[in-house]
């Protein structure tokens, strides 16, 4: 327990290194649905809670948290999200989509789509990622594909747009306050004349008003029943808001 002040306040297990703890404790493997790239992928002794409790299994009784350190989220990074495969699927099918282009990989995860758009062809990749488990993750990742990413790892959607010429936002529509924080970013890449495509299994969130159809394909989504057929999800292009023209 976290004591609220003085000396034991700070008297606290604290996190794995998170390269290290994937190393150690993720397996690399094909995605399903892109083959061409491994990621390190967890399996039922994984122990991911680990990584965000660190009384789960810690020995580490003289070690404490840095006072400022931001509460990690639910490991979102560990696993391939329908919206993200379905955009990394497209672009290896359509690697013109990113040739020679400077993209920007937005809410990375594992860094799939941003390796897709690598091994496509991309000239720069840059993954935008908050959790700090996420961005080793996606070092990692990068590292075992032979591809190098650019890894930004503040929360950019309250900056200018970067220098990029396409924003791949793969399932980033997962709950009602992301989406709200990301649309208006997003409006901003536009705006800067950046491209915009989105990959996403249709969620509750999702702008479908903003977005035109591109593609679809059948592709497994994070918590899928083991077995379960796979649903479509789309590629999107996120499109001006025309309403008030
Ligand atoms: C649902 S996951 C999708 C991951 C990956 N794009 C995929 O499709 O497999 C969304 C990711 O967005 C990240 N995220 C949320 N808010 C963010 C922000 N403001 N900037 C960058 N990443 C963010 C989360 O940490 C999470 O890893």
């Amino acid at each position: 327990m976290i004591a609220a002040g003085g000396a034991d306040a700070v008297n606290a297990p604290c996190r794995p290194d998170p390269a290290e703890f994937i190393r150690t404790n993720m397996r690399l493997a094909p995605v399903p649905s892109v083959p061409e790239i491994r990621l390190y992928t967890p399996h039922p002794a994984s122990g991911l809670r680990r990584l965000t409790d660190p009384l789960q299994g810690s020995d580490a009784d003289d070690d404490t948290f840095e006072a400022d350190e931001p509460e990690p989220q639910p490991p979102y990074w560990a696993y391939v999200w329908a919206g993200g495969a379905v955009l990394a699927r497209q672009i290896m099918d359509h690697p013109q989509t990113v040739a020679g282009r400077r993209v920007l990989d937005l809410g990375a995860g594992s860094g799939l789509v941003g390796i897709a758009a690598a091994k496509a062809g991309a000239r720069e990749v840059i993954a935008a990622e908050i959790d700090r488990n996420g961005v080793a993750a996606i070092g990692l990742n990068a590292a075992a594909n032979d591809i190098e990413i650019t890894i930004v790892d503040k929360d950019i959607t309250t900056a200018p747009p970067p220098p990029v010429d396409l924003v791949l936002a793969g399932d980033v529509f997962y709950g009602r306050e992301v989406a709200l924080r990301f649309i208006p970013f997003l409006d901003r890449c536009l705006a800067a004349g950046i491209e915009v495509l989105v990959g996403d299994p249709r969620r509750n969130d999702l702008p479908l008003s903003r977005l035109r159809l591109l593609a679809e394909y059948k592709v497994p989504d994070f918590g899928d029943a083991k077995g379960a057929a796979s649903k479509p999800s789309g590629v999107f292009s996120f499109e001006a808001d025309n309403r008030w023209r």
